[in-house]
């Protein structure tokens, strides 16, 4: 009898350990011979802890469970004790095979494919559902072929800037240097994001692989994995999937044999939302604070102590094995215009279906809220979206039929960004938000250029201003102001961007800042 209960921090947060114990026990007071397997999250996070039990027709999933629904669900799971023959479709926690529930069954999960499904930890797992099979073939290739199939696939950076994998490899590989870095940006600092986590969590080996293959294709022997601090259980996942890939062969100074070295360490950050800034996140890794770096020089040619560095998030990197092992044309086949393969995005906020939704480019953002978010939580009409993290722009309904593709959205003064998705009901104060966005930027500002150091504190003070009635107009055309000279003069995205999530709110909701509509400029 093997039964799944998700070790991931969602889980956790919603009492999966309490659960994992009560089957424990209550399966020792009835002497059931039980294998509980502590797998990722499956990513549907109304339903954690979502539970399921393998029987011969596939995986039953219960949720959400609290510790007193577990004798119950032994009783709907195996009546009489019988082995694997449960139908407890009459329990009502259960939601039937875990596959064909329509928020997992609608998606194209190929980053995803395994997170949920095996126990993060086990390398026999992991490779008896396709893992290192993408390395295994990156070990035969050439490093100049490995990045020509990662450019023909179309992957592009899944941290939100959406520069083409292959090329920032290319770069790396052509730079010639006797040492080489790959590092792996795992400070995912946006508001309402959590796929680098679940990936991290769920599937460890996969980054790791990911990590491995784009050292052999540029050259690099060493790399790091930057996990920021508020993830303690990404860190402990980790720390054992390094250890185990370690003593497996799959890392270290020969790997299966094959007489190619990489080997990663993993650095945990101090907590600092600018530490996400890949300059910056250089700085901290050396040991110094955080501050943000002129470019040039990129970190392709000088980054990680002087050396040639490929930075990529974590998606980005977890994404290679697939692609080695299925070819180029499996990736690229999904997706729209040049956004090409899959983005799993993340829906948070005022949603009933909040989680993880693995897609290929080009659905609407309005299916996305509605196929599978199901609407509010609150059952209020929503009224305002933020796609891409803090420094995303409001979108109003009347844009939720755009595309989710990068192009679409940066023609509408929008981003993707890292695929986030928090949603707002019609009770939100849009000016608030407005002036909640300058203070973020205020307070994680790392302080190196004017514009944003003290534009923030500026923008937050008109904002309050505008929002306590003074003089609105004439403050309105400020704000304006300011936040062009932001866009322009920002060394970085966090100053450089945060007008978005400003200016939009202003543009789309003018009657919450008091005003008739946007000032005509
Ligand atoms: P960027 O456009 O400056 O650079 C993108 C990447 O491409 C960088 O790694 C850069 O070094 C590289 N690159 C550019 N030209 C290259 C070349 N010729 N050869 C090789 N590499 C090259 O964008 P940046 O500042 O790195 O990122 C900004 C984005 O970060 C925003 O759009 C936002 O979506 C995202 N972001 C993500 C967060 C998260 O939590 N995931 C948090 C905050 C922002
Ligand atoms: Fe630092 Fe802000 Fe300038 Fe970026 S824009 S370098 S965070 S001061």
């Amino acid at each position: 009898r093997i039964l799944y209960v998700p070790l991931d921090t969602a889980a956790l947060a919603m009492g999966a350990d309490a659960v994992a114990d009560a089957f424990r026990a209550e399966a020792a007071r009835r002497g059931l011979g039980l294998r509980l397997v502590r797998n990722g999250s499956r990513g549907l996070h109304w339903l954690e802890p979502l539970v399921e039990i393998a029987t011969p027709a596939g995986r039953i999933a219960y949720g959400p469970v609290t510790p007193e629904d577990v004798p119950a669900i032994l009783d709907a799971a195996w009546p009489d004790g019988a082995p694997n023959t449960p139908d407890g479709t009459h329990h009502p926690l259960c939601h039937g095979p875990t596959e064909d529930i329509p928020f997992l069954k609608k998606q194209e999960r190929l980053t995803f494919a395994r997170v949920g499904l095996i126990d993060p930890l086990s390398i026999p797992d992991y490779q008896a559902h396709g893992g290192f099979a993408g390395l295994g073939k990156a070990l035969g290739m050439t490093p100049g072929a490995i990045v020509d199939i990662v450019t023909e696939s179309g992957l592009r950076g899944r941290g939100g800037a959406a520069f083409p994998t292959g090329i920032k490899w290319r770069t790396v590989l052509q730079t010639p240097a006797e040492q080489k870095y790959i590092v792996c940006n795992a400070d995912e600092g946006d508001s309402g994001t959590f796929s680098d986590r679940m990936l991290m969590e769920g599937d460890p080996y996969a980054l790791i692989e990911g990590m491995t293959i784009a050292g052999l294709a540029v050259g690099a022997t060493r790399g790091y994995l930057y996990v920021r601090s508020e993830y303690p259980q990404a860190e402990r996942i980790l720390t054992g999937a390094l250890q185990a890939a370690r003593e497996a062969g799959w890392l270290g100074d020969d790997i299966q044999g094959s007489g190619r070295a990489f080997d990663i360490e993993l650095r945990r950050g101090a907590g600092a939302y600018i530490c996400g800034e890949e300059t910056s996140l250089l700085e901290s890794l050396e040991g110094r604070r955080g501050l943000v770096r002129a470019k040039p020089p990129l970190p392709a040619v000088r980054g990680l102590f002087g050396c040639p560095t490929v930075i990529n998030n974590v998606i980005s990197l977890a994404t290679a094995p697939f692609i080695l092992a299925q070819g180029a044309n499996a990736y690229r086949d999904f997706g729209m215009g040049r956004s090409r393969g899959t983005l799993p995005f993340q829906l948070a906020g005022n949603i009933r279906h909040g989680g993880l939704v693995e897609k290929a480019f080009g659905l609407t953002l309005r299916e996305l809220l509605f196929d599978f978010g199901g609407g509010s939580a609150s059952g209020r009409p929503l009224r305002a979206i933020q796609v891409g993290g803090p420094l995303g722009a409001y979108l109003p309904e009347s844009q939720w039929d755009t595309p989710l593709d990068y192009e679409a959205f940066i023609a509408i003064s929008a981003m993707l960004g890292h695929g986030g998705v928090v949603a707002f009901d019609d009770t939100a104060d849009m000016a608030a938000l407005a002036e909640y966005a300058m203070e973020f930027c205020a307070i994680e500002s790392c302080g190196k250029c004017t514009p944003c150091r003290i534009g923030s504190v500026r923008g937050t003070e008109v904002i309050r201003a505008i929002r306590d009635g003074q003089d609105r107009e004439a403050r309105a055309e400020l704000l304006h102001d300011l936040c062009d000279t932001m866009m322009a003069g920002s060394l970085c995205a966090l100053g450089g961007m945060t007008p978005y999530p400003v200016l939009s709110a202003l543009r789309h909701f003018p009657e919450d800042f008091g005003l008739a509509a946007e000032p005509a400029l």
